[in-house]
C-alpha cells in the first residue's frame, strides 16, 4: 500500500519517477507527488487524485535525483496536503506505512515550535530527521528511525545532500541496481525495463542512493551485504497490451498462472511433501481472496491428505492464542507475500516453532523470509486491485500440495487431471456467455452467491470480487444457511447466484434453489453438472461450465465468477482496476 520510487542517476529524476508511480498505482492512488533535487535544492509538485495529474508537473520539474509517491490514505483524508512528499525545514520524506506513536511524536515537536501541515503521520518523519539533522542525513534517518513505533519504507532527502536515504522496516523497500542510475521502490514492478538487479531490504536497514552508488548499513553505520538478484518483472508483462484493463488482461492469464505454477511445484515438491508428512495439523491462513483459496485448500488436506486442517483469516489468527503442539504447520496463502496480517500470522507462528509453507507469487518478499518452504505462485506480476489469476494458481498450488501427499489411487488420476486445469480455463472463458448475467446483476439491489463444500468457498470468493469491482452490495453463504435467515433478503430486485458443481452436493443446494426460485427471486445457477443445467433451464439464468472433478472445478468456477465481476463491473461503468478506496498489498494494519 503506498508505491514509492526513488531515482538517482544520468536521467531526468521526474520523468523516470512518474513511469515508476504509474507502475505502482496499484497501491494506492488517493494522491500522488514527486521531489527533485537539482543544485541541492529541492522542488515538490503534489496533487490529490490520480498520478497522472503530475504529468505537467513532470516536464518542469528538473534534477537527476529525486522520490515520489501514490497514496492510498490512511492518516488524513486524500487532498493536495497530505498528499506525499512531506517537506519539514531541509528535509524532505516520503513514506509507506503506519507510524502508530504519531501522535505524541507530532505533540513534543509542535511544543519545540514546529509547524505541521498535514493531518498525516508521515509529517512527523520528515520533522524528527530535520530536527536530527547535523550536516549526516544517514545519522539523522537512523536516529529518526529510533523514535518510531510502527512500519515504515521511507525516503529522505536534504536540501544541499546529493543523495537519497531509505529506512526499512516492516514495509517492502528494494533497491534496482545496474541500469542508467540507481533504484529504490516499494515494488518490484517499478524497475521493471529500468535496471536487471535488485537487492532487498531487511528490517531494520538503511541505504544511501547517489548517482553511483548504492550502500546498505545497519543502526550503527556498519556496512551489510545484502544477496542481489536478477530483476524478474518485464516491461511487456505489465503493460495492457491491447486490452481495456487489466482485470481482463490477468483474467486471460490465468491459464498460462496455473500451468507456470504447476511446473514450478516440482522444484518444491520434495521439501514441502516432507512438511506436510510429518503435520499432524495444518492451519491455512491469508486475507481477502488469499483466505478463500485458504479455505478450498482446507478441503485438499481434509479429504486428499486426511489431516486435520482448518483455514482462519489471517487478521484474526495473529491475535488468537493459539495451542500449537508439535507438528503444525501454518500454509500462509499470499499473492503479495507482504500483507501485514499474514506476515505477522506466520512471525507468530514461527515463534511457536510451527512450521510454515508460504504459498506466494513474490520470491522477495516478507513471507518468503520467514517461511520453512515457499511454494511459488508463478502468475507473474498482477496488476489489478483485484485478484484473478493469482487466484486460480494458488488452488493450483494448493491442490499440487495435497496431491504431493495423498495416497489413495483417486490422487493419481487427480494428477493426471490437474493438468488439463488451463485448458478447462481457457474453454470455461473462451465458451462461456456470462453478458446476461452480468446484466442481471447490475440492475440488482444485492447479490447472493451460495453453495456448499468447495462451491461455498467459491461463493466467498465470486461476492467478493463482485463487491470490490461494481459495488453492488450482497454475500457469499452456504447454500444450507439460505433458510436460517438469508431467504428473508429475497425478492424481485435481489439476485442470487448458486455454484453446484460437487455432485454429492448437488440435490441439497438443487433444494436451495427451488426454495429462492419460490420466494420470487431472481436466480441463476452456475454449474458443471448437466443435470442441474436442465433442472433449471428456463426457470433460471443457467451458465453451463465444462464438467470435471469437483477438485478441479474451482478452476472453471473461478474463472466464470471473475468474468461476471467484470462484465458487471464495465456494464456500470465503473473502472476494475482500481476500485474505489482499495489498494493491492496492503501492509498496514
Ligand atoms: C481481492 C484481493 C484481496 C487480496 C488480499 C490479500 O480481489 O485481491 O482481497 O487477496 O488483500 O492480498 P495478498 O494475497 O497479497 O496477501
Amino acid at each position: 500500500m503506498c508505491g514509492i520510487v526513488g531515482y538517482a542517476g544520468g536521467d531526468s529524476a521526474a520523468k523516470i519517477i512518474y513511469d515508476g508511480l504509474l507502475k505502482l498505482e496499484y497501491r494506492g492512488y488517493d494522491s500522488a507527488g514527486i521531489a527533485v533535487m537539482e543544485q541541492g535544492k529541492i522542488t515538490v509538485a503534489k496533487r490529490v487524485g490520480r498520478v497522472q495529474k503530475l504529468a505537467p508537473s513532470v516536464q518542469i520539474l528538473e534534477g537527476n535525483i529525486g522520490i515520489g509517491h501514490t497514496r492510498w490514505a490512511t492518516h488524513g483524508k486524500p487532498s493536495d496536503e497530505n498528499a506525499h512528499p512531506h517537506t519539514s525545514g531541509k528535509i524532505t520524506v516520503v513514506h509507506n506505512g503506519i507510524i502508530e506513536n504519531y501522535a505524541e511524536l507530532k505533540s513534543e515537536l509542535s511544543a519545540e515550535g514546529r509547524i505541521f501541515l498535514s493531518e498525516t503521520d508521515s509529517e512527523v518523519i520528515a520533522a524528527l530527521i530535520d530536527k536530527f539533522y547535523d550536516g549526516d542525513l544517514l545519522k539523522a534517518v537512523i536516529d529518526c528511525a529510533r523514535m518510531l513505533k510502527g512500519s515504515y519504507a521511507l525516503l529522505a532527502m536534504c536540501e544541499g545532500e546529493e543523495r537519497i536515504v531509505a529506512a526499512k522496516y516492516r514495509s517492502p523497500v528494494i533497491l534496482g541496481l545496474g541500469g542508467n542510475g540507481n533504484f529504490v521502490v516499494s515494488d518490484e514492478p517499478a524497475l521493471a525495463g529500468n535496471c536487471p538487479e535488485l537487492c532487498v531490504l531487511e528490517d531494520g536497514d538503511f541505504a544511501v542512493i547517489t548517482p553511483l552508488s548504492v550502500a546498505v548499513y545497519d543502526s550503527m553505520k556498519n556496512p551489510v551485504i545484502r544477496a542481489v538478484y536478477p530483476v524478474a518483472a518485464k516491461e511487456q508483462s505489465i503493460v495492457l497490451r491491447g486490452y481495456p484493463h487489466y482485470m481482463i488482461k490477468e483474467l486471460w492469464e490465468s491459464p498460462s498462472a496455473v500451468s507456470r505454477t504447476l511446473s514450478e511445484f516440482a522444484k518444491v515438491q520434495y521439501g514441502v511433501e516432507k512438511l506436510l508428512k510429518d503435520a499432524k495439523k495444518i492451519i491455512l491462513t491469508g486475507c481477502g481472496t488469499a483466505y478463500h483459496a485458504a479455505l478450498v485448500g482446507k478441503r485438499y488436506f481434509c479429504e486428499i491428505c486426511k489431516k486435520s486442517a482448518e483455514a482462519e483469516y489471517a487478521g484474526e489468527l495473529r491475535y488468537d492464542m493459539p495451542v500449537i503442539g508439535c507438528g503444525t504447520v501454518l500454509v500462509a496463502v499470499t499473492q503479495s507475500g507482504e500483507t501485514a496480517d499474514t506476515v505477522e500470522a506466520a512471525r507468530l507462528y514461527k515463534s511457536l516453532n510451527a512450521k510454515v509453507i508460504a504459498v506466494t507469487n513474490c520470491p522477495h518478499s516478507a513471507i518468503t523470509r520467514i517461511s520453512d518452504a515457499v511454494v511459488p505462485v508463478a502468475a507473474g506480476p498482477e496488476i489489478c486491485v483485484a485478484a484473478t489469476k493469482s487466484y486460480s494458481a494458488q488452488i493450483a498450488a494448493l491442490l499440487s500440495m495435497a496431491l504431493a501427499v495423498g495416497r489413495s489411487p483417486e490422487c493419481e488420476v487427480l494428477k493426471r487431471e490437474l493438468l488439463s486445469a488451463p485448458s478447462t480455463i481457457l474453454k470455461t472463458l473462451e465458451e462461456i456467455d456470462i453478458y446476461a448475467l452480468a446484466e442481471m446483476c447490475a440492475r440488482s439491489r444485492g447479490v447472493y452467491f451460495m453453495g456448499r463444500g468447495i462451491d461455498y468457498a467459491l461463493a466467498l470468493e465470486a461476492s467478493l470480487k463482485l463487491k470490490e469491482v461494481s459495488y453492488i452490495a450482497g454475500s457469499g453463504y452456504p447454500a444450507s444457511e439460505l433458510k436460517h435467515g438469508a431467504l428473508a433478503l429475497i425478492d424481485g430486485g435481489t439476485l442470487s447466484v448458486f455454484l453446484i458443481n460437487d455432485e454429492a452436493l448437488a440435490s441439497k443446494s438443487a433444494n436451495a434453489v427451488e426454495q429462492t426460485i419460490s420466494r420470487g427471486g431472481m436466480v441463476s445457477v452456475i454449474t458443471s453438472l448437466r443435470e442441474v443445467g436442465e433442472q433449471f433451464s428456463g426457470r433460471a439464468e443457467v451458465i453451463t461450465l465444462p464438467s470435471s472433478n469437483r477438485y478441479l472445478s474451482p478452476f472453471a468456477a473461478a474463472a466464470a465468477v471473475q468474468f461476471l465481476a467484470y462484465r458487471t463491473a464495465v456494464t456500470l461503468g465503473r473502472n476494475p482496476d482500481k476500485p474505489r478506496n482499495l489498494a493491492k498489498s496492503v501492509t498496514v494494519e
